[in-house]
């Protein structure tokens, strides 16, 4: 008697033992084959009972049900136990679908995109239609069309990217360096009138410095047609200053020199931001004029060459840089910081 009680609670504490370090459903429902199912350890115990003495039979049956229920309340203990730390470490990987969004940041238009828009908006209104062209030019329309032959020492003026490949041999690539090379594309396929604002990128092989960037926006303007004066080149661009900087601006037209011209001039605009005079104002530096443009009435060899009649036909031309029209716009100093793709300063505009 004494024997196989001892063996049901041997059997009961060695379960108790194993049960404690199941971990899973899988190792608790093989524990419970091991020691429940039916030729599990204590369900042998429990048939070789019919073969006991009545009163050892009794006494065996009962410690045997005893075991019995003891695990089985110990099997349901622990599948809830297991259930429950299955549960919290899901909860605590959980998405908290409460928590607030993280802020997606709104993008906005690049400075010089807003000020290039700007500029466009009024020539547009003063009668120009807007039009591009390539990035990549030839020689001869960057330079040889626009009287700047090889050895000019005008070409000195851009220094240039140039391609390693050649068009049939002989006309070499180059990324523009302004955008004049437009006035000789659009001139050879149309016809006089002609008002085109040409807005684009240009690109200059030089040393960087505050008002020197290797790749910089321009807007050209062209307007050929009958009876085009000086008057019309200085009126428009007057205008144009009235509706970018302010009623009243004045401009000013200094002599200069572009082989692609004659007269050839700089085009300055009074100072927006003092009455002229300021030493320390921060826009014009007290010279109360702002340099802005080149400008100049197409020279009437180009007017041949593009085909029309130089004695009906004059015009002008316009070539201005964006991001220092944007630099005195916005208040920037350095022209460098446009590209350097820092939002702490885009985000200012
Ligand atoms: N293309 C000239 C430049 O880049 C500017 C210009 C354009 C001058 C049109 C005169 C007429 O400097």
């Amino acid at each position: 008697m004494t024997s196989t009680t001892d063996r049901i609670a041997e059997i009961e504490r060695d379960a108790l033992a194993a049960l404690a370090s199941a971990e899973d459903d899988a190792s608790i429902e093989a524990w419970r084959t091991r020691v429940l199912g039916r030729s599990g350890e204590l369900t042998g115990v429990l048939r070789g009972i019919g073969g006991l003495e009545a009163e050892e039979r009794k006494a065996v049956g009962a410690e045997a049900n005893r075991a019995k229920q003891v695990l089985e309340a110990a099997l349901e203990a622990r599948r809830e136990a297991v259930r429950r730390a299955a549960l919290a470490s899901a909860e605590a990987d959980a998405l908290d679908v409460t928590l607030p969004g993280r802020p997606v940041g709104i993008g906005r238009l690049h400075p010089v995109t807003q000020v290039r828009r700007k500029i466009l908006d009024v020539f547009e209104r003063l009668g120009f239609q807007v039009i591009e062209g390539p990035e990549v030019e030839l020689d001869e329309y960057n330079f040889g069309a626009l009287r700047i032959p090889e050895h000019h020492p005008a070409r000195d003026m851009w220094d240039t990217f140039w391609f390693d490949e050649e068009v049939d041999g002989k006309t070499p690539l180059l990324l523009r360096t302004h955008t004049s090379p437009m006035q000789i594309r659009h001139m050879q396929s149309h016809e006089p009138p002609i008002r085109v604002a040409v807005p684009g990128k240009c690109y200059r092989y030089e040393a960087t410095d505050a008002t020197h960037e290797w790749m910089l926006e321009q807007v050209e303007l062209l307007a050929i047609d009958e009876g085009i004066s000086m008057a019309n080149l200085k009126g428009t661009l007057e205008e144009w200053a009235r509706q970018m900087f302010g009623p009243g601006r004045k401009v000013m037209l200094r002599n200069s020199y572009f082989p692609f011209v004659e007269p050839g001039v700089e085009v300055a605009v009074d100072c927006f931001a003092c009455p002229g005079d300021d030493p320390a104002c921060s826009v014009c530096r007290g010279s109360g004029w702002l340099e802005m443009m080149g400008a100049g009435m197409v020279h009437p060899e180009i007017i041949e060459a593009a085909g029309y009649d130089p004695e009906r036909y004059t015009g002008f031309a316009a070539g201005m840089g964006v991001e220092r029209v944007a630099m005195v716009m916005l208040g920037v100093s350095d022209i460098r910081d446009f590209h350097a793709n820092d939002p702490r300063f885009l985000a200012q505009f």
